[in-house]
């Protein structure tokens, strides 16, 4: 349900990603990928998800879902909350808000149930491999070292990606690995696709970016 290769834009908690700035991103998402012809899918703050959903055509993802189903949690979001929302699936176990073993199981199992699309996130070769197991749609290696810092994971860390992209393709071919943390340009999304990942997970290079539809277009740019 989510083309590759794919530009994932994770808006984080950020201040330029709340409200309207956060539907102006998601708008510059869409233009990109219509202009380019690149898969280009953004993961709004939980509370503009249904509201972006309806407004935009590219795949849109939750930041989070819990492992429980729908029903007495206060404060939740959970994965039918996620579907009727409209939203092609979510991110799980990202760096920022991780999750047990035993949970990123039952939110990619029940994901598949619900028809939602699963995007893991790991840290390492060895995370990658283990989170393989489950067979998401797409594991996203991110060294949380390199996170935020603008120094790309596929020009600082290539053998973390190349490895994870082989384990993750041995245990389940169909699991589609992209890569994150420091990517801001198309010439680190290119040096992604060479390591064999099949697009990228970012957020500050864009986000905090003065022209943020200017660095998208570089990074769809990039996947060409
Ligand atoms: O989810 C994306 C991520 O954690 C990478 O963040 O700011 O280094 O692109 P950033």
């Amino acid at each position: 349900m989510i083309d590759v290769p794919v530009v994932m834009l994770n808006v984080k908690a950020y201040r330029e990603s709340m409200g309207a700035s956060g539907m102006e991103l998601a708008r510059a998402c869409e233009r990109v990928a219509e202009s380019t012809g690149v898969s280009v899918a953004i993961c709004p703050q939980q509370t503009e998800l249904a509201l972006i959903c309806r407004e935009v055509e590219i795949p849109v993802l939750a930041q989070h879902a819990e492992a429980f189903e729908a029903g007495a949690h206060t404060g939740y979001v959970v994965l039918e909350a996620v579907k009727e929302a409209g939203a092609a699936g979510t991110l799980v176990n990202h760096s920022e808000h991780r999750m047990t073993v035993a949970d990123i199981e039952a939110v990619v199992s029940r994901a598949k149930e619900l028809g939602l699309c699963t995007v893991v996130c790991t840290s390492s070769v060895a995370t990658s491999r283990a989170c393989a197991v489950f067979e998401p749609d797409f594991i996203a290696v991110e060294p949380p070292e390199l996170i935020g810092t603008g120094i790309p994971v596929s020009k600082a860390e290539p053998e973390v990606v190349r490895r994870s992209v082989e384990a993750v393709k041995e245990i389940s071919p169909g699991t589609r690995v992209l890569c994150g943390a420091g990517i801001s340009t198309g010439e680190d999304v290119r040096a992604a696709l060479e390591l064999g990942a099949e697009g990228v997970l970012l957020a500050s290079g864009v986000v905090k970016a003065e022209r943020p539809e200017e660095v998208l277009l570089s990074l769809a740019k990039g996947a060409v």
